[in-house]
């Protein structure tokens, strides 16, 4: 290679289409708790928050998966919910129980009072970014990330996490303009924040609408996928090489909605059947859909079944293995190295 080429990473490479020796692999929640040294770190600071606010600890995690597994991308150590934090609600974290905000969106001048510029609050995240991208130095691409306004509204009206987000469904029917609003101003913050990590160095930028699932089929295009197409048409317009990855927990008729988007890639979860997707989509780019939970197993032999069963499903399509959801706590080592093991070990079939 010329010395002044770009490094061909394979990420890059097959979110534009182009075939590369083997598919990448990463997982999504690659840095976390099923990582000791992350367990670690994490046990020194009260709250989960702080790892994210600090910039040293923050780059640390981002490549500690790197040091034990030979992985494709590396993921900024972030969450979500860095957004509605900076928009004044208090996020805490809170063991066994996950997210709360101290003050949930309750009323209409809750939202009417937001603010729509809040990247200046989130300065931390570009400066994790850029330190990362640093330490990376070319080794492989790095993902930056944001919740889908409906993702992150689903928490703000909720407070918390929750089974059903009935609250914030219950504002949909009921004052579908103040929800509108609400979602509105989340997209021009998630717009700003992603152009922000891609000025910072982000090389690609991912949208996880992981509660689109939680949306009825007469609310779904308007109150998740119309924002999620308003923002990546907006990154395309202003950072046209910057590929995208769009996640949704969503069922196969969905996903098939989320292909008709702009994205670059689209993430499939593991409850939608993947072949199926493939043939109906041939030359879309499809990631992930492994089950997290047979990572959990005793022996290795369940995920190495999975990740050929993803394999295979992917025939010749633009394929980037991953998980069908973030990997769990209780995920074993030995079955993280069993699946990349299979995915570097693969010999597409010859037809
Ligand atoms: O490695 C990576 O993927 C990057 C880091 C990352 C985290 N969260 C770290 C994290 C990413 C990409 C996320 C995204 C995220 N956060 C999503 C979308 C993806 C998905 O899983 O659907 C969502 C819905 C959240 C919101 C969130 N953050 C929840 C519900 C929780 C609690 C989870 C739990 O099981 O307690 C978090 C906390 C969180 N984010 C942790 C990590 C490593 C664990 C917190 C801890 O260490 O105490």
């Amino acid at each position: 290679m010329n010395p002044t080429d770009p490094i061909q990473h394979r990420l890059c490479e097959t979110l534009k289409g182009k075939t590369t020796d083997r598919p990448p692999i990463w997982l999504m929640r690659q840095a976390g708790r099923y990582l000791p040294e992350y367990r670690a770190i994490r046990s020194q600071v009260p709250d989960f928050m702080t790892l994210c606010k600090n910039t040293d600890l923050a780059v640390e995690i981002t490549l500690q998966p790197l040091e034990r597994f030979t992985l494709d991308a590396a993921i900024i150590f972030s969450d979500i919910l860095t957004i509605p934090d900076a928009m004044g609600l208090g996020l805490t974290f809170v063991p066994g129980q996950g997210p709360v905000f101290a003050h949930p969106l309750q009323e209409a001048s809750h939202i009417e009072r937001l603010s729509h510029d809040v990247t200046q609050d989130l300065g931390y995240v570009f400066d994790a970014i850029s330190h990362a991208q640093r330490a990376l130095n070319h080794r492989v691409p790095l993902i930056g990330f944001s919740g889908s306004p409906w993702t992150l509204a689903a928490y703000m009206v909720e407070g918390q996490s929750s089974p059903d987000f009935s609250k914030a469904l219950a504002l949909c029917h009921d004052h579908p303009t103040l929800m509108h609003a609400l979602l509105q101003c989340l997209a021009d913050n998630v717009i700003a924040y992603c152009r922000a990590q891609i000025e910072a160095g982000a090389d690609v930028i991912m949208l996880f609408d992981s509660w689109g699932g939680r949306l009825p089929d007469a609310l779904y295009d308007a109150m998740s996928l119309a924002y999620v197409r308003m923002i990546l048409s907006a990154l395309h317009a202003s950072h046209p090489n910057t590929p995208t990855i769009l996640y949704a927990k969503v069922p196969y008729a969905r996903a098939l909605n989320l292909i008709d988007t702009q994205a670059s890639a689209v993430g499939i979860s593991h409850e939608v059947d993947l072949a199926r997707v493939r043939t109906s989509c041939p030359n879309a780019v499809l990631q992930g859909n492994i089950d997290p939970t047979s990572l959990n197993a005793n022996t290795s032999e369940s995920v190495i079944q999975a990740t050929r069963k993803c394999l295979l499903a992917q025939g010749q399509g633009p394929a980037i293995i991953n998980l069908g959801h973030g990997i769990r706590p209780d995920a074993r080592i030995e079955n993280v190295h069993a699946l990349i093991h299979t995915v570097h070990q693969y010999q597409p079939p010859t037809s």
